[in-house]
């Protein structure tokens, strides 16, 4: 059975990344904006992004033009009522999730499938707030999604295999390769990822190498398509942060602990490409590594 329509709870990069890849394959996607305000700069960077692809000549312009019209943005959570899915993907805490899936489990159909598209946190800890269990589970995509291939379809304590067939076959619907994976913090990709990032902060923290020394390394001789630092400011440097005290929280490892470097730069707003400045100045072209980081970080 393929899904005609699913609703999205979370308008930021992630959120807007699936509606994109959604309604690129005709699935009509109901995105909610889970903080209070407008819309509009939401509505702004998808149809943005869609325009862009278009001009790549990834779609046609008509392609582009129905894609925008099968997204719809709104503000009440109650729009994803009639959804057979819905995928979440707001900020990455789990109090905050927690609340939104026993808000989801009162709007939704019982048989309503929820996902969480969370990176690290235990979708079993999500289920357990929830009612009809067995319809949770994890969708794990990655970013940006309309061009990665990749989800990681999570397989949680009470998870049925009849949802989790219905996943698979979701993410093929939608031109992606999805890969089963059991409940674990990180799950495979975030689990090996992170603490690679983490360790070539604290390389920059040892005057190993600078950033653009480091990402270079990665980037010719390990054949990454790009380094750690470009990387961690792709992904968000508040989610990297969450990463890791979240892989930190349940395997109790050192190499797993966010250094210093990366905490600081969270707690003064420095996010990555998404705030214009982490590890690197975006602003500029080329980037440049982030002059406050020539000294350390204290
Ligand atoms: N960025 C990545 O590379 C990536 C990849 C895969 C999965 N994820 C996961 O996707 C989810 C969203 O990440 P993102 O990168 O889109 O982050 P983002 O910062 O771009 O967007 C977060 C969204 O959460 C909303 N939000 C913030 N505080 C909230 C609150 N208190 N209550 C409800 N909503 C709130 C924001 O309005 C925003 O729409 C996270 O769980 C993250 O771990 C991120």
């Amino acid at each position: 059975m393929d899904f005609s329509q699913v609703g999205i709870i979370g308008s930021g990069t992630m959120g807007l990344g699936v509606a994109q890849a959604c309604a690129m394959r005709g699935v009509n996607a109901v995105v909610v904006k889970a903080t209070p305000g407008s819309t509009d700069k939401a509505r702004a960077v998808v149809d943005k992004a869609l325009d862009r692809a278009a001009e790549k000549g990834t779609l046609t312009g008509d392609e582009a033009a129905a894609a925008k019209g099968r997204i719809t943005l709104t503000d009440q959570h109650d729009a994803v009522k009639g959804c057979p899915l819905v995928i979440e993907s707001i900020v990455e805490d789990l109090e905050t999730k927690q609340a939104l899936f026993q808000k989801l489990c009162g709007i939704v159909a019982d048989d309503a499938i929820i996902a969480t598209n969370t990176s690290t946190l235990s979708v079993t800890a999500l289920m357990s707030v929830c009612s009809n269990r067995e319809r949770i589970a994890g969708l794990h995509f990655f970013n940006p999604v309309p061009m990665m291939n990749l989800v990681e379809v999570i397989h949680a304590f009470e998870t049925s295999d009849e949802v989790i067939a219905k996943l698979m076959n979701f993410c093929k619907q939608i031109a992606k390769e999805p890969v089963l994976v059991q409940d674990t913090t990180g799950f495979i990709v975030n689990r090996l990822l992170t603490p690679y990032i983490l360790n070539a902060i604290r390389l920059l923290e040892q005057g190993t190498g600078t950033i653009v020394d480091i990402d270079k390394a990665m980037s010719l001789g390990a054949a990454h398509p790009m380094g750690p630092f470009a990387l961690a400011d792709f992904i968000g440097l508040d989610v990297v942060n969450a990463m890791a005290h979240n892989i930190y929280d349940d395997v109790r490892q050192q190499y797993t602990a966010a250094p210093h470097t990366l905490t600081r730069l969270v707690l003064l707003g420095y996010l990555g490409r998404k705030t214009g400045k982490g590890f690197y100045d975006w602003s500029q072209k080329p980037p440049v590594s982030n002059p406050a980081l020539q000294r350390p970080v204290a």
